[in-house]
Order: structure tokens, then C-alpha cells, then sequence
């Protein structure tokens, strides 16, 4: 035998010599949920360890993320149903309590990146990323408000604006609407190609914003289809995207390599909600090596093609490497 693969697998030294894909803090994207009023650490019951924050106690997440190397955050808002309607106005009013959270974070750490998400869903009456009427979701109804909501969150400091709503046309809008009032800084994480998934039923229950009637098949991707990414991807490069985004990551590792090997732009890819929840599941009952499972999974986002992860996960791993365990 000439070949002997297993000579380069001997000891963890000459393992970590050949091995081709690392993890790195500063490759992740960490989500936060944010919640009216003070004093407010709710954990996600569908999510053990991850917590709906008040803007307080977020600022002290955030200061204990930005010590273990996180600088990276996608924040998303829980608003109570009350102040929802069918067109999600609440999201570009400058006092809502969205942006005067981006605007304190940004008082505080203005070395942290703030990724914001653009999408009617947290704020919207019918639950859905875009306007509805007669069970019909409006496209180009709907980009005007996209519009309005991503320059509001850019006045309010965010980084990257991030569209996760699907619809047609969003960012060119959003970059005209940013160009125009002087935001060319203001990058964008396009959600590409985001699947209509099941596995975003936990991060639903964090905002109570599940669709009150149908589904969102008419806007997210059908999970048969990979060809269908490469329009996308199109679309995003060409009207103007800083990052492409796959969602979620699991299903979609195909997804993310042919993307990356398609496009020079950054890749991201969302480790979703459901995702996160079938480890810590299992993990609780004992099935499951919550550290190694971990640890394979964000392996082989990245092994993909993914330069950028976003992960209910990245705290963990951050702990986690700091204390030399990864
Ligand atoms: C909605 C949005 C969703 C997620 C991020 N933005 C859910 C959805 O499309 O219904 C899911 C994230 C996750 O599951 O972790 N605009």
C-alpha cells in the first residue's frame, strides 16, 4: 500500500495540520431577540439558553459577547400583538422600541455590527413578511414599506440591513432607498435563498409571528429546488447585495456550495431556530453529545463554502473556545 490516508489522521497534531476547514469566533453572526420593557431575560421555551432580552439586559449580553470576540449581531424584535397591523407601519416609526434599541447599542458599542432584519412578519397583524390582501401577498406593495423600514433601521445605526421577506425586487429598492438619502455604507445581507422550512417554527414562538393563515410558500423557495437559487443569486448580486444568505443551513449544505462556488460575494448561512432546537433536544434526553454535535454542524456550514455563519450557537462556541474546548 502506497497510500495511507490514515497516516495523516496519527495524533491531533499532524489531525490539525491537515485540516482544512476552521472555525473561527469572528465567522459568526449571533441572534438576539429583543423585548419591550426593563428587566425582561425570557428564555424561548422551544429554544434552551436563548432569551428574549429588554434592551437593558441586552446591552449586557452584548458587552459579555463583545468579551468573548462576537462583534456581530442580528437582532430581531418581539412586539406585542396590540401594536401589529396589515401593513407592519410600526416598523419604520424612528421611536419604535426596534430602533431606539439599535440606537443605544450603537451609543454603547460602536465597534459591534448590527445586522437588522428587513420583513413585515414582527409587525404585521396577519403575520407574513409582506402586505396581505384577499390571501394574496402584494410584491410591490410591499417594497415600499421594506424600503422605509431599512432606511429608518439605517438612521438608527444598523450595519447591514438584512431582507428576509422574499419578495421580488427588494434590494434594488433598498439600495436605491439608501443610496438616495446618503446610506451608501449601509451594506445588505440579502436572504437569498430562503426556504418556506419547517425548521423555523421555534423562532416563530420567540416573536409570535407564525403566518395567522396560510403559508409562505408563494414567496420562500421550494425545498426540491437548487437551480432556482442560482436566479436568485442573480437578482441579489446584480441589484446590488453585499452577502448572499442560504436558510436555513442543514438541509441546504448543497445550497451553500453552489453558491459558493458560483459567486465571489461573502456567503452566510442561517443555522436556523429548529435547527438549534433538535440538538439541544436531544442533548437534554441524553441522545446526543450536545459539544461534538455542536461542533460538526458549524464544521460543515463553513465546509460548504459558508464564510459566515449565523447561529443560536455562536455564544456556546465562543464560551467554548475561549476555554479551549474547541
Ligand atoms: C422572518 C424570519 C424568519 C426567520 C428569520 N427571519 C422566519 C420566517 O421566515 O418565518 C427564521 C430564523 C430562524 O428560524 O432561526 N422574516
Amino acid at each position: 500500500m502506497l497510500r495511507r490516508p490514515r497516516r495523516n489522521r496519527q495524533s491531533a497534531a499532524i489531525r490539525q495540520l491537515v485540516q482544512e476547514t476552521t472555525l473561527n469566533v469572528q465567522d459568526f453572526i449571533f441572534p438576539l431577540f429583543l423585548t419591550a420593557g426593563s428587566n425582561k431575560k425570557e428564555e424561548i421555551k422551544s429554544m434552551p439558553n436563548i432569551f428574549r432580552f429588554s434592551a437593558d439586559l441586552l446591552l449586557e449580553e452584548i458587552a459579555a459577547c463583545r468579551d468573548l470576540g462576537l462583534l456581530n449581531f442580528a437582532l430581531f424584535p418581539h412586539f406585542q400583538e396590540e401594536l401589529k397591523d396589515s401593513i407592519g407601519s410600526l416598523s419604520y416609526q424612528p421611536d419604535n422600541m426596534y430602533l431606539q434599541a439599535i440606537r443605544q447599542i450603537k451609543q454603547h458599542f460602536p465597534e459591534v455590527s448590527i445586522i437588522t432584519d428587513v420583513a413585515l412578519d414582527p409587525y404585521s397583524s396577519d403575520g407574513h413578511d409582506g402586505i396581505v390582501q384577499d390571501g394574496q401577498i402584494l410584491n410591490d406593495e410591499t417594497l415600499e414599506v421594506l424600503g422605509k423600514m431599512a432606511l429608518a433601521q439605517a438612521q438608527a445605526g444598523a450595519t447591514i440591513v438584512a431582507p428576509s421577506d422574499m419578495m421580488d425586487g427588494r434590494v434594488q429598492h433598498i439600495r436605491t432607498v439608501l443610496d438616495e438619502q446618503g446610506f451608501t455604507n449601509v451594506a445588505i445581507m440579502a436572504y437569498t435563498a430562503k426556504y418556506a422550512s419547517a425548521f423555523y417554527g421555534p423562532f416563530r414562538d420567540a416573536l409570535d409571528s407564525a403566518p395567522r393563515h396560510g403559508d409562505k410558500k408563494t414567496y420562500q423557495m421550494n425545498p426540491a429546488n437548487v437551480k432556482e437559487a442560482l436566479i436568485e443569486a442573480d437578482l441579489d448580486f446584480f441589484e446590488g447585495a453585499d452577502f448572499l444568505m442560504v436558510k436555513p443551513a442543514l438541509s441546504y449544505l448543497d445550497v451553500i456550495k453552489t453558491l459558493a462556488d458560483n459567486y465571489a460575494l461573502p456567503i452566510a448561512a442561517y443555522n436556523v431556530s429548529g435547527e438549534y432546537a433538535m440538538v439541544k433536544a436531544a442533548a437534554q434526553k441524553g441522545w446526543l453529545d450536545n459539544d461534538k454535535t455542536m461542533y460538526e454542524i458549524l464544521l460543515s456550514i463553513r465546509r460548504a463554502g459558508a464564510k459566515v455563519i449565523l447561529s443560536y450557537f455562536a455564544k456556546e462556541f465562543a464560551e467554548g473556545r475561549k476555554m479551549g474546548k474547541f
